[in-house]
């Protein structure tokens, strides 16, 4: 596996690859990466001949108060697991080749409607900067397909809504949530949890599935709702948000509605967490 930092080297790259007729995947990371991850990898290698991903702590979408100093940084462990996993070049651009000019003078994409509620309205200016971020990274690797994890529900329809408004010839590949035998998501951020917390954080996924048991048989979306968050903060936690959602415009779901999904963030200890699942009303 190659790694390379600059644009050029890695368009030189990826530009012979797609005059052999080669087909390009591409999966934006972070970094500090975990089987949720290395399931993106797993899935891009099956469905393409090419895997390109990225490492790229990206600023823009980390708010002033965020964790962005902190955020694990664990780049040869990275490369060890992306090279064992069958990635093909790994592109780990430093902040000033991504934005040259500085945040304030950057151009961005802002998706409207679905980056707006849930993380968005608690993380402001978050899905604007994951949005121009990964849009940036499109149009460096020109990938045909891009994964990204279903652990990050509105992340994905903020990035599959994107490239359907833009007309971006990119399909987007969304990968199931890998978990801990506790049912607790895989997270970055669940580094930050003590050994204390690791015990109490699965309540968010046993409250969701909860939830999704409830709202087969009761309509009272609100109330279901109310009352599993009343669980997460009773097991510890303090509930960010957890709403039922129509499972692609995210808007509050109505009795109509089959295809949700619910849509949750709690704060357990330094951690915030996230977690959704998707359910079809029988
Ligand atoms: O999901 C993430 O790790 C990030 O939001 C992404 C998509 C790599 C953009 O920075």
């Amino acid at each position: 596996m190659q790694t390379t930092e600059t644009i050029s080297a890695l368009r030189n790259e990826i530009n012979l690859w797609r005059q052999q007729g080669l087909k390009i995947a591409f999966v934006p990371t972070m970094g500090n990466l975990h089987q949720g991850h290395i399931a993106l990898v797993e899935k891009a290698k099956m469905l393409a001949d090419k895997v390109v991903a990225s490492i790229f702590v990206n600023p823009m979408q980390f708010g002033a108060n965020e964790d962005i100093g902190s955020y694990p940084r664990t780049m040869a462990a990275d490369q060890e697991k992306l090279k064992a996993a069958g990635c093909d070049l790994l592109f780990t651009p430093t902040p000033a080749i991504i934005y040259p000019k500085g945040l304030d003078k950057q151009s961005y994409v802002e998706v409207p409607n679905v980056s707006d509620g849930y993380c968005g309205e608690s993380r402001p200016g978050h899905f604007r900067g994951v949005a121009t971020v990964v849009c940036k990274l499109f149009n460096i690797v020109q990938p045909n397909i891009a994964c990204f994890g279903l652990k990050d529900y509105q992340q994905v329809q903020v990035i599959q809504t994107m490239v359907e408004d833009l007309s971006m010839p990119i399909e987007i590949i969304a990968v199931e949530t890998v978990r801990e035998a506790s049912g607790l998501a895989l997270s970055s951020r669940n580094n930050y949890l003590t050994p204390e917390e690791k015990q109490t954080a699965p309540a968010l996924s046993q409250n969701i599935q909860w939830l999704a048991k409830a709202i087969q048989s009761d309509s009272d979306f609100i109330g279901l709702a109310k009352q599993a968050a009343s669980y997460i903060d009773n097991a510890g936690m303090k509930t960010d948000y957890i709403h039922i959602c129509h499972a692609r415009t995210l808007q509050p779901a109505s009795e109509d509605d089959k295809e949700l999904v619910i849509l949750a963030a709690a704060h357990c200890g330094k951690a915030r967490l996230i977690d959704n699942l998707q359910v079809t009303l029988t």
